[in-house]
């Protein structure tokens, strides 16, 4: 069982041709709202691989919560570890321009998944083949989990967005950590290319298009991205999570498992919506066997 304890977020998505200036006014394309959240994103995407996932996390008792912990019964996650709080459900509000995204999240209910929660849904975490942790929970959180992960020796994939709630003292505690390229620079403050150095097989670095980058303790390693016809990069980088720790749990080596998470974010941008384009088993392998080779 892979265990993501993690944020679950109504994404209030906007499409723009014009990006407004400060005290400026402008016209949209259009407006969606959907299912979204690190978390829940990438429970989802490894769900939809064949992964038996279970989600730990905290919604608002209003629609929106609803709203998302059945969009998450739906694609098989198993919901008994999300609870349900006085705040409002989180929401992100995500800009769409030129491709490209702008998002700010209002982490509301996200804010109380706490020490209780933790310990109340251990017997899961702690039987888990893997534990997914991103950062739109409470820092302290993150802390407590890490702490009793390492003390019951359970092995725990990291992606550390945002970056800036990142604390460095974890670095010793986790088995993956997965920043992008800007995160990577935002919390060790060189290139990533010298980063991966320090940590061989433990921090991977993801880079948009480009694939992945990581060094296997004898020399760097790049695994090469596929080519895409991107219609909305929301959620590709929660994709190669939920992909990576689907590979990872299944044995892969990690060369494969990071080539098998870059074929599956390749996918997921071809579609709208954070979870819109998330792809089946079948169809990374398909990809997998089809295109560029690394
Ligand atoms: O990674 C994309 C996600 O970030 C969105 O779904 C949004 O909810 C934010 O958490």
């Amino acid at each position: 069982m892979i265990t993501v304890i993690g944020s679950l977020n109504m994404d209030l998505v906007i499409s723009t041709n014009h990006f407004p200036t400060q005290g400026q006014t402008v016209l949209g394309e259009f407006f969606e709202t959907i299912p979204g959240g690190k978390g829940a994103n990438q429970a989802v995407a490894a769900a939809r691989l064949g992964a038996p996932t279970a989600m730990i996390g905290c919604v608002g008792n209003d629609s929106f919560g609803t709203t998302l912990y059945s969009n998450l019964e739906n694609e098989n996650v198993d919901v008994k570890g999300i609870a349900t709080s006085k705040k409002a459900t989180g929401i992100a509000n995500i800009l769409l321009y030129e491709k490209d995204n702008r998002i700010i999240v209002v982490p509301g209910a996200n804010y109380d998944v706490d020490e209780a929660l933790i310990d109340q849904q251990w017997s899961v975490i702690s039987q888990s083949k893997l534990v997914v942790l991103q950062l739109e929970i409470p820092v302290p959180t993150v802390d407590y989990i890490l702490m009793k992960c390492k003390e019951s020796g359970v092995p725990v994939l990291l992606n550390p967005a945002p970056a800036k709630y990142f604390d460095v003292k974890w670095l010793k505690d986790v088995t993956y950590l997965t920043p992008n390229e800007n995160e990577c620079e935002e919390i060790f403050g060189k290139l990533f290319t010298e980063v991966v150095k320090d940590y061989p097989n433990k921090v991977i670095v993801t880079l948009g298009g480009n694939g992945a980058y990581f060094y296997d303790g004898e020399q760097p390693v790049h695994v090469k991205g596929y080519s895409a016809k991107v219609i909305d990069t929301t959620g590709a980088g929660d994709t190669f999570n939920g992909a990576l720790s689907y590979a990872i749990c299944e044995g892969y080596k990690l060369q494969e498992a990071v080539q098998f998470a870059n074929s599956a974010a390749s996918i997921s941008v071809e579609k709208f919506g954070a979870q819109g384009g998330m792809p089946s088993n079948t169809e990374v392998m398909a990809r997998l066997g089809q295109l560029k080779n690394n």
